[in-house]
């Protein structure tokens, strides 16, 4: 069985566009992540992105014996890597832009992203906050990567402005500077878009 930094720096350098990091995330930076994720009750946590399942396991060492616990991954290696290391996620292999299609609305109570948003065409971005807000539970919470390479210029400023039209509250966590590159966290809650179709479809203004 390879490791785990093996099948990571293969899948960087050969698909660089998607993988979109050098190394699998630090554990400091995946602490901060998984905050969002429920320790109670039977929750259902959705990861995008998980690789090589760095953030996976400080995600189920929190999660309650109810919970459901689902990855959603585009890498064929990293998705085969998955099954053999952690059989107890439960992984789809397919594109983020795509998850609405098998994950119903508002089933989720957290959304855990490591995805590289500035390499993904605007396009696809913004089919998958779409799909995020869809499947939001209200009162849910989706948390995201921000490598500080990315937030200083175009695609990462035009990125973050995307979250403030999306979401009604988006918090920008501390740096964490031990992480290969540097990054902070997006916590956004209460997308807008859903939250309206949910309150025109109820009669609520
Ligand atoms: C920066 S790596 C993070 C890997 C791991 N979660 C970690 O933190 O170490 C980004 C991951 O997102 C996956 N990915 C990129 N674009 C994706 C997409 N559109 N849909 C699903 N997964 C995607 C890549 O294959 C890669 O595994």
């Amino acid at each position: 069985m390879r490791s785990d930094l093996g099948v990571f720096l293969k899948a960087a350098v050969s698909r660089p566009l998607v993988i979109g990091a050098f190394a699998p995330t630090s554990e400091p930076l995946a602490a901060q992540l998984v905050e969002v994720v429920p320790k109670r009750g039977a929750p259902t946590v959705l990861e995008l992105g998980p690789g090589t399942g760095a953030i996976s396991e400080l995600i189920r060492s929190r999660l309650p014996a109810q919970a459901r616990f689902v990855a959603v991954e585009t890498d064929r290696a990293m998705v085969d890597h998955l099954a053999e290391t952690r059989p107890w996620l439960e992984v789809l292999h397919m594109d983020a832009a795509d998850l609405g299609s098998r994950i119903g609305e508002g089933e989720v109570d957290a959304v855990v992203s490591a995805l590289p948003w500035t390499l993904i065409p605007e396009r696809a971005q913004g089919r998958i906050l779409e799909a995020i807000s869809r499947v939001l539970a209200s009162g849910g919470s989706f948390t995201t990567i921000a490598y500080l390479t990315g937030t200083r210029f175009g695609p990462g400023r035009r990125f973050r402005g995307r979250l403030g039209a999306a979401f009604d509250e988006v918090l920008t966590t501390r740096t964490v500077w031990r992480n290969l590159p540097p990054a902070r966290t997006y916590v956004c809650r209460r997308p807008i878009a859903a939250t309206q179709q949910r309150g025109s479809r109820s009669g609520s203004p």
